[in-house]
């Protein structure tokens, strides 16, 4: 019993010298001579020793219960002063958390959805993960078409495929069977692809006007007030015949150069910059569609959201890729 005294003693010292806070001191406190406490246990055994271990055990159990309560008293005392040393200057100015920014591209989107829109085109979307028919078969791309090497696609089956651009959106949106068509489709593209220009992930913006007599004017009205809303009303647009086989004629679509306003630089060589493709929506594809090619006629265009980004005035970006190494000190910058 003289051991467990000790012990007692030496636990609550450690104990009570490293409390950090006024309430561990009175928890201890209970633990040690509450009703149930360690004291009023040992006391009560004390009872049935014989009379001279009692008398020798009792003198030991009010010395160490003497210099517990001392050190308890000293300690609390610690704690006060302490409580009071720590002073608050309640009108400092508090240290604001680090917040970070939504994404470039995301940034990008928000910006083209509403030039659009003002033009009463309504975003949509359709599925990353697409049937090989939406993607190539429905765009007048039949199996085996060698066009189709162009878009370098992920397949997951013979049949499934990560979708290469959104103009898989385009015969989805018919079949909804709503007439006239103003769709916007921004989504996320896959290919095999990867250098300056290019990311395996990249995003697209698409657009699709199917109507009665919608001519290649009304493209490309539509395309030079996109242009000039997102790069500045200087800038001018030009289509370059090009061959897509969804659309008839096709184009490839160019920006004037906002360095050297499209008389030749270093950053554009010839005064113009490629956005992406367009085109009269081929009859074909609108026969898909179950869209009747003889009273109805289309444009749509697509391109690149971190192309058009890129080619915003000031923005130098050396490498595409960049944009999704998830760097903080470039993502920082913006
Ligand atoms: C197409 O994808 C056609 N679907 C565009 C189209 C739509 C034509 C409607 C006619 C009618 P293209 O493969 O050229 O076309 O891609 C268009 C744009 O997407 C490119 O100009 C480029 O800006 C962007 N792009 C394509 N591949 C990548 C890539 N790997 N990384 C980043 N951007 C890309």
């Amino acid at each position: 019993m003289e051991d467990k005294i000790r012990n007692i003693l030496k636990d609550s010292l450690v104990k009570i010298k490293g409390a950090k806070i006024k309430s561990e001191l009175n928890d201890l406190r209970i633990l040690l001579f509450g009703k149930k406490g360690q004291f009023t246990l040992l006391t009560k055994e004390l009872k049935n020793l014989a009379e001279e271990e009692k008398k020798k055990l009792g003198q030991l159990l009010n010395e160490v219960k003497e210099e517990i309560e001392k050190e308890l008293q000293k300690n609390l005392v610690r704690l006060e002063e302490k409580k009071e040393s720590e002073w608050v200057d309640v009108t400092a100015p508090g240290k604001k958390p680090q917040i970070g920014h939504l994404h470039p591209v995301t940034w990008a989107i928000r910006e083209i959805v509403p030039i659009f829109e003002k033009l009463g085109f309504t975003r949509v979307s359709y599925p990353e993960v697409e049937l090989d028919y939406y993607a190539f078969e429905a765009l007048n791309m039949p199996r085996d078409h060698p066009a189709r090497d162009e878009w370098e696609t992920f397949f997951i089956t013979d049949n499934i495929v990560l979708t290469p651009h959104t103009s898989s959106g385009q015969v989805r949106e018919m079949e909804k069977g709503n007439l006239p068509i103003k769709m916007l489709n921004i989504a996320k593209c896959y290919r095999r692809q990867a250098d300056v220009s290019h990311t395996p992930m990249f995003h697209q913006f698409e657009g699709l006007y199917v109507d009665k007599n919608v001519s290649i004017p009304h493209l490309f009205g539509t395309l030079d007030y996109f242009v000039k809303e997102f790069f500045g009303p200087e800038r001018k647009v030009r289509l370059r015949p090009f061959h897509f086989q969804f659309t008839e004629p096709s184009f490839e679509t160019d920006v004037s150069c906002g360095v050297c306003e499209g008389k030749g630089c270093k950053l554009c060589k010839e005064g113009w910059l490629e956005l992406g493709g367009a085109g009269m929506v081929h009859p074909k594809v609108l026969k898909f569609g179950k869209i009747d090619p003889a009273k109805y006629s289309g444009f749509a265009f697509g391109w690149g959201v971190e192309r058009v980004y890129m080619m915003k005035e000031g923005l130098k970006i050396p490498d595409l890729r960049i944009l999704y190494e998830n760097d903080i000190r470039f993502l920082e910058q913006f």
